[in-house]
């Protein structure tokens, strides 16, 4: 008779059930590109900016987030990247589930990226939200959102690749986003 899983082992057993093994390619044994030029390379590719949110047990969590694209469309599917030491990281696992706010270019809008990125453990105090379907919050702050199930979640290097299954979304008409780009907010026009 099978032995249950439980305690942490079931935590392990159940990431380990959500992050199947990606193909590797056999290595060409060719050089790394030297970090700061990658970095400063990768931030003249502009991009939306995200808070991505989740309700894990009787606390909301979040982060800023700009590695965040669409996926899929049959099934619809978004991918989102997280550093495995953001706190949000484990909250997404937990939960199973979590919501992509796509940030207005409004006033007060720099100050909202820069609070979820940074370390409080108070980011969601006076902030206008309401509860998605997940229970994610989705902000007031959002000119559009999604709202995910956890499908599947991937090794990338120092980050994890959550795939999301879309259950929900919604979008604002005549806002525009923010946007960040060599490592600035700005704006589409
Ligand atoms: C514009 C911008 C985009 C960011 N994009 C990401 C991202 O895609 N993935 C990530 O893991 N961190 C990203 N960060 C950094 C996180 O927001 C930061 O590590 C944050 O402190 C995580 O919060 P937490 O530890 O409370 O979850 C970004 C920061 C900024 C300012």
């Amino acid at each position: 008779m099978p032995f249950p899983i439980v305690g942490e082992m079931a935590d392990f057993a159940r990431e380990a059930e959500l992050r199947p093994r990606g193909v590797a390619a056999e290595p060409l044994a060719l050089p790394s590109v030297d970090p700061e030029l990658f970095r400063d390379v990768a931030g003249t590719f502009p991009t939306g900016v995200t808070v991505i949110t989740a309700r894990a047990g009787d606390g909301l969590f979040g982060c800023t987030a700009n590695a965040v694209t669409s996926l899929s469309l049959d099934p619809p599917l978004m991918l989102v990247c997280l550093d495995r030491r953001t706190n949000t990281h484990p909250r997404l696992i937990e939960a199973r589930a979590f919501g992509i706010n796509v940030i207005e270019a409004a006033p007060g809008s720099e100050e909202l990226c820069l609070l979820f990125a940074g370390k409080s453990g108070e980011k969601f105090r006076g902030l206008e939200y309401r509860d998605g379907i997940t229970g994610a919050p989705i902000l007031a702050a959002a000119l559009s959102w999604l709202e995910c199930e956890l499908d599947r979640t991937y090794d990338g290097g120092d980050h994890t690749i959550f795939v999301g299954r879309v259950v929900a979304a919604e979008q604002t008409k005549g806002r525009l986003p923010i946007v960040f780009h060599r490592g600035r907010f700005t704006t589409v026009v």
